[in-house]
């Protein structure tokens, strides 16, 4: 057994979002969520096996070199580590070098990809097989609900059936739909309020039981757009879900505003996109920026309209892709310097 393993694993964006939770802490959800896996925003990790006993160690690699993780990444990856440990039956520390391609805890899932990512690397390197479905509950163990969702490629539903703790299941692979995701950024820093605390906060908005209600015609809606590549079906449920989780933030005690001010001018050109005849629909997961979803024929128009809008820091061309996959080289050495 070689003791490094190095993963790269996607972010995805919720079509349908996981809001609110009945245990935080397991990431069990009080409702099923879809979403479409990415190509380009991904974390790579690398996980390094030490001696029995060792103390486990969290890195961020760099370009110019290795800086330990600190705060709230750190204690959640460290629980994570342990549980993992404990399911791979084995007492080896674990080293973690981990790095995304994507500004981090800005509403770029970077808790999906790098949860999905350690969870991967990990067991990779203890040499432990684990299942799609096993690593997808896993995932979610660490606390990160979206994460249990990038374990897999192309669009994927989590939890698949009634039961809340049930893995997450790929509704259809990438190459079932070339759907493309223009991801814009007009907030690079990180959020001011954890989706943690917006889950805690959720079931506290009036809103809250409203959307529920309306939640699984809306999940039987994406299925269907998803199944015909209906991007004209699709798009009006995958904006009314974003907006009302927002409004859900808004109106939770105590609310939480995600938007900036360039968020709403976003909004408001897409829309303008769509009378002009571009199909494009926005969606936001919890955070400022704005993900727009269209076809590929439409991205070229919709990047250029949007990346000159005042306060847009710029776009990342995204995409559906596929799941987790394992890369040569190590962050370890790559960050030496
Ligand atoms: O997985 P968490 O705890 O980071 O929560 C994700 C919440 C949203 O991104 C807003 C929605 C979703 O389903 O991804």
């Amino acid at each position: 057994m070689s003791n490094e393993y190095t993963v790269s694993a996607p972010a995805n964006i919720a079509f349908i979002k996981y809001w609110g939770a009945t245990d935080l802490e397991r990431a069990i959800p009080c409702n099923a969520s879809i979403s479409m896996t990415l190509r380009e925003c991904v974390s790579r990790t690398t996980v390094r096996v030490l001696a029995p006993g060792a103390p486990d160690e969290v890195w961020h690699a760099t370009d110019g070199g290795m800086t330990p993780a600190d705060g709230a990444f750190r204690d959640r990856a460290l629980a994570h580590l342990e549980r993992l440990r404990g399911w791979a039956k084995t007492d080896r520390g674990l080293a973690v070098a981990t790095r995304n391609s994507f500004p981090a805890a800005a509403g770029i899932a970077s808790s999906a990809s790098g949860f999905a990512a350690l969870t991967v690397a990990a067991l990779g390197a203890l040499g432990v097989e684990a299942t799609t479905q096993e690593l997808s509950v896993l995932a979610r163990r660490s606390g990160s609900g979206s994460a249990s969702r990038s374990v897999m490629g192309g669009y994927v539903q989590w939890p698949d059936g009634d039961d809340p703790e049930a893995p997450a299941r790929q509704l259809a692979p990438a190459s079932h739909w070339d759907l493309r995701d223009v991801v814009v950024l007009v907030q690079i820093g990180p959020k001011g309020v954890s989706s943690l605390d917006g889950h805690r906060r959720a079931t506290s908005s009036p809103h809250y039981e409203r959307r529920q209600a309306l939640i699984p015609d809306r999940l039987a809606a994406v299925r269907a757009a998803i199944e015909a590549r209906d991007l004209e079906r699709l798009g009006p449920v995958i904006e009314e879900d974003a907006i009302e989780l927002h409004l859900i933030a808004m109106s939770s005690t105590p609310s939480i505003f995600y938007w900036r001010p360039a968020t709403l001018r976003v909004l408001e050109a897409v829309r303008r996109m769509r009378h002009c005849g571009i199909e494009a629909w926005s969606t936001m997961d919890a955070g400022a920026n704005v993900h727009v979803i269209c076809t590929p024929q439409a991205e070229a128009e919709v990047v250029a309209e949007l990346e000159q809008l005042d306060g847009v820091h710029g776009v990342i061309r995204d995409g559906v892709g596929n799941g987790p996959e394992p890369i040569r080289g190590s962050l370890f050495e790559e960050s030496r310097s």
